[in-house]
């Protein structure tokens, strides 16, 4: 059925999920015992514990994962069950991306240099902000600008401070001395502060019956998880939860968007094409974007996969000592589906593996394999539209995992907020390509290197574009 075709995560995977892409297939160890296996090794973008870094919380998890998801895709079950007034997520994040273009994008009358990532960024924060904030928190500078964003940036400098200026045994010290780390436990402070009202007012409506309106919000979400558990949710632990979504989400989301975009900007005719579809299907639904009109751009989709399988983002971690090694000598080996064996473990085939073995699977090569992919190394953008038609129409999107496709993670763990950021990402490249122009600082310039740091890959965020409004040149 044609509304259930695209991005369902029904339809998206088999049920467990996809396996890991290797001969040895382990089953997922039960969650219970594999929770300190993913709180080490699972999304090891945050930072641990010596620099302050939030936990990961399988409430976190589970909100992304279930909450989050099923309201994003509320509106289009609707659809399939004729169920009219359906709560409209898209719509309101069309809403809040239109506000977060007046704020976050220069005005750009002339060629303008920015920095793309930091622009993707703001947009994408300021985009999802009311679903994973709630709407009083969304709106207000002190939180998003003075809270979250100076949190972020003193989080990524807080672990190598420590590590080149702590011997290990001393490192618990680092959150009296050093700066960085003083600032990330200072930001969750902070956090905790403008939380605490905002949550006292959540549990009230909670004892009001009938005050629950619309799809939603993360911190309703949090709070609808802990009650289940029997659990309190303190400010405490509602900071640390929102700290760690924000940062598995806003960073990865801007990165990526800065490395399709730099695609974009080498490949103009695709980029005719993108908006030729764009404007197709913008005019089909009169300019109001919902899921399904989203999904409908299967070109840009199918570009943005090609984008991320050519230019592979990954954030694998390892030990500094590796990361040193790595660096220095300009190894290329990139990570994902970290994981650390909790049990022994015995694969199908006889392979034994240790408790504590730690297992991690190499991303950027399984991408450029042209054994998986042929001619892996030409970057098609139909390649992912080409294999929907012939395959399976179901399968080959941007948030979709496969054994041939691991960018998003694998099995259980698999970044449950691939389908926010797949739907933010689109409506975010729609008005940026809509309204604006891009063009490298130096003519004949293209896509700069890509940067690795011991296991991870992602794209050059220090390179400045330039940006114009469309239009300008003929208005002349
Ligand atoms: C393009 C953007 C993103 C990329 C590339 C990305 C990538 C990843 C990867 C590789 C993992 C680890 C998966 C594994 O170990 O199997 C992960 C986990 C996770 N991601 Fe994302 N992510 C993105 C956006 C988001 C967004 C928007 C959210 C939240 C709204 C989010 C929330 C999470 C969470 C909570 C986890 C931990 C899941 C768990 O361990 O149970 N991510 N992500």
């Amino acid at each position: 059925m044609e509304i259930f075709e695209e991005g369902h995560p029904i339809c998206d995977e088999k049920p467990g999920g996809p396996q890991p892409p290797a001969s040895h297939h382990a089953a997922e160890v039960p969650r219970q015992r594999a929770e300190c296996a993913t709180e080490r090794y699972g999304l090891l973008l945050i930072p641990g514990k010596n620099v302050g870094g939030p936990p990961l919380s399988n409430e976190a998890s589970d909100m992304v994962r279930i909450d989050l998801t099923r309201a994003l895709f509320e509106e289009l079950q609707a659809k399939i069950e004729f169920i009219h007034n359906a709560a409209d997520l898209i719509s309101q994040m069309q809403d809040d991306c239109i506000r977060a273009f007046q704020k976050a994008m220069p005005s750009c009358q002339d060629w303008t240099p920015l920095f793309p990532f930091e622009v993707l960024l703001d947009l994408f924060a300021r985009t999802t902000a009311q679903i994973l904030y709630g709407e009083e928190l969304a709106g207000r500078d002190d939180w998003l600008v003075h809270t979250i964003y100076p949190f972020i940036h003193h989080l990524m400098l807080a672990p190598p401070a420590v590590v080149s200026g702590y011997h290990p045994s001393l490192r618990f010290l680092a959150k009296y001395f050093e700066t960085h780390t003083k600032m990330v436990y200072k930001g969750r402070k902070q956090a905790e502060d403008i939380l605490r009202p905002i949550l006292d007012k959540y549990k009230m409506q909670r004892a009001m019956p009938g005050e629950k309106n619309g799809h939603g919000d993360g911190i309703r979400w949090l709070l609808e998880r802990y009650d289940s558990l029997g659990k309190e949710l303190t400010p405490e632990l509602l900071a640390q939860d929102l700290l760690f979504i924000t940062v598995a989400a806003i960073q990865t989301s801007a990165a990526v968007g800065c490395s399709i975009l730099f695609d974009m900007m080498d490949q103009p005719a695709s980029l005719s094409h993108i908006r030729a579809e764009i404007s197709a299907i913008k005019e089909a639904c009169r300019g109001n974007w919902n899921r399904q009109s989203l999904a409908q751009l299967r070109f840009l989709d199918s570009f943005m996969k090609e984008s991320k399988r050519v230019n592979t983002f990954t954030q694998g971690t390892c030990s500094f000592l590796i990361t040193m090694v790595f660096d220095r000598f300009g190894s290329r080996v990139t990570v994902t589906v970290q994981r650390m064996v909790v049990v022994p473990y015995r694969f199908d085939d006889g392979l034994q593996i240790p408790a504590g073995t730690q297992l991690s699977f190499p991303n950027q090569q399984l991408n450029l394999d042209d054994d998986v992919y042929p001619d892996a190394g030409a970057f098609k953008a139909d390649r992912f539209l080409k294999k929907r038609m012939e395959d399976d129409p179901n399968r080959h999107h941007f948030a979709s995992v496969s054994e041939d496709s691991i960018t998003w993670g694998s099995g259980y763990h698999a970044c449950p907020g691939r389908f926010l950021a797949q739907d933010t990402l689109k409506l975010l490249f729609i008005y940026l390509l809509d309204e604006f122009e891009f063009k490298h600082v130096k003519d004949g310039q293209t896509r700069p290197k890509d940067m690795y740091h011991g296991f991870a890959v992602g794209p050059d965020i220090t390179m400045p574009i330039l940006s114009r409004r469309r239009g300008l040149e003929r208005s002349r």
